[in-house]
């Protein structure tokens, strides 16, 4: 796909729902008892792998339109174990929760995923699950999983990485633990599980560095309103934060704390973002989010700032090659191990066209220069936030990009292409 340059992006959009709390949204509502509504649901290639995983497993789903659902649980330890692998596709946030929930549940069940998840750790997901008591066989560390559920006891478990991953998988195996299940991180990560299982009456106890969560017999979600997604959004906000003339609106964005390192890195560069209608939507910070173009600076990025940030790294790459100055990210080796090996991605397809940026052992350096990058060819290798990357690069270039791979975007974001036309006010720079 030939991705053309664009002299500004200017306008109001909203984004596909938040990709995290659908996962959640979904598998949570398979634990709960009767049916939970759940509206502003992101549907994309991951979130549909969620659905046809939950149905296997006996939850029925009604899906009243893209958006809308309502899933009819079976109860926390009511699954049953099908007959067949379940296909995790390419959603390692599928994988590994659902590892946590079938540890809690009769029966053996094989979790598959396509080559890129088959190709990620997952020994970090079946240790602690094994510590409470479940069978977990990885494949040297990979996928596929084999986990058999049993009774289960309470662990105090320190992630050795930050991942709210793991995080929720320990969290939501700990409904059917005997005792009390917590989790203590180094680093706080998102805390979507935790509030949506504070929400469905789990006991669940918060604090600043780890959380605690109790047996529980009943769940109760009832309506799930889904914020749009914040790392949906950053592409288009990145854009207009450095396409100058800009000025971009994106409506009903997630703001969990947890998840806007982006945003205030887009302030501390110097963009001028603004945030309007802040609201609450089923216990989700929300609003909406405007960025206008102006000069950026570069900044760093440290290991306690990745995770509100760590699926916007290729995009802080990109920006920081069109500020004043250096930028540097540290403490960020997780994007090592994501969909493809991000730090080598980020690095390699960037310099195609026409960043500086080099890779350090965990981050990478970018010398910013305030104008355009020249643009060339940019390979999504199978990952859907290269692409998006690739396609920002090539709007805010001089000769514009051609993206391989493009339509690997539908991960996350199916209609991703469709928004950026509707921003683009000329296809040719001014
Ligand atoms: C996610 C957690 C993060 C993130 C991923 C979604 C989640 O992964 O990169 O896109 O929904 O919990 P890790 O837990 O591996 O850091």
């Amino acid at each position: 796909m030939r991705i053309e340059p664009v002299s500004a992006l200017v306008g109001h959009v909203a984004v596909p729902g938040d990709k995290s709390i659908s996962h959640r949204a979904v598998l949570v509502g398979a634990l709960c008892e009767g049916e939970t509504r759940v509206l502003g649901f992101g549907r994309s290639r991951d979130t549909e792998a969620t659905i046809a995983a939950v149905r296997l497993l006996g939850a029925e789903i009604d899906e009243l339109d893209a958006e809308s659902l309502v899933v009819r649980g079976c109860g926390v330890g009511g699954l049953s174990a099908p007959d067949r692998p379940v296909d995790c596709a390419n959603a390692g946030t599928l994988m590994r929760l659902l590892a946590g929930i079938l540890a809690g549940q009769r029966g053996r069940v094989e979790l598959v995923g396509d080559e890129s998840l088959s190709s990620r750790p997952m020994e970090r997901v079946a240790e602690p699950l094994r510590r409470m008591g479940a069978r977990v066989e990885t494949t040297d560390g990979h996928a596929p999983l084999v986990i058999e559920g049993g009774p289960l006891v309470a662990i105090s478990y320190e992630l050795p990485v930050a991942s709210a991953q793991i995080k929720s998988a320990v969290l939501l195996a700990g409904l059917s633990a005997d005792g009390e299940t917590t989790v203590v991180e180094p680093i706080p990560t998102r805390d979507h599980t935790e509030r949506m299982l504070e929400r469905a009456g789990a006991r669940v106890r918060r604090r600043p560095s780890s959380v605690s969560v109790e047996r529980a017999e009943r769940l109760e979600l009832g309506e799930v309103l889904v914020p749009g997604d914040v790392s949906s959004a950053a592409p288009l906000l990145a854009a207009a934060a450095i396409v100058p003339g800009s000025a971009v609106t994106v409506h009903g964005v997630g703001l969990n704390p947890r998840r806007t390192g982006f945003l205030d890195l887009l302030e501390r560069m110097g963009a001028r973002l603004s945030i309007y209608n802040r609201r609450s939507l089923s216990g989700e910070r929300a609003g909406d989010v405007e960025v206008r173009s102006s000069e950026l600076v570069g900044t760093t990025v440290e290991a306690e700032d990745v995770p509100a940030l760590v699926d916007e790294l290729p995009l802080v790459a990109l920006v920081a090659a069109h500020a004043h100055g250096d930028t540097v990210v540290r403490g960020a080796g997780e994007l090592r191990v994501k969909e493809s090996d991000r730090l080598e991605a980020v690095v390699e397809e960037l310099r195609r066209v026409g960043a500086h940026i080099r890779a350090t052992e965990d981050g990478f350096h970018v010398r910013g220069v305030p104008a355009r990058v020249r643009g060339g060819v940019v390979d999504s290798r199978g990952d859907h936030r290269i692409a998006m990357l690739g396609a920002i690069a090539g709007l805010a270039s001089k000769e514009g990009v051609e993206l391989r791979g493009a339509e690997v975007v539908d991960v996350s974001f199916p209609g991703f292409f469709d928004l950026l036309g509707q921003l683009r006010t000329t296809s040719r720079p001014t």
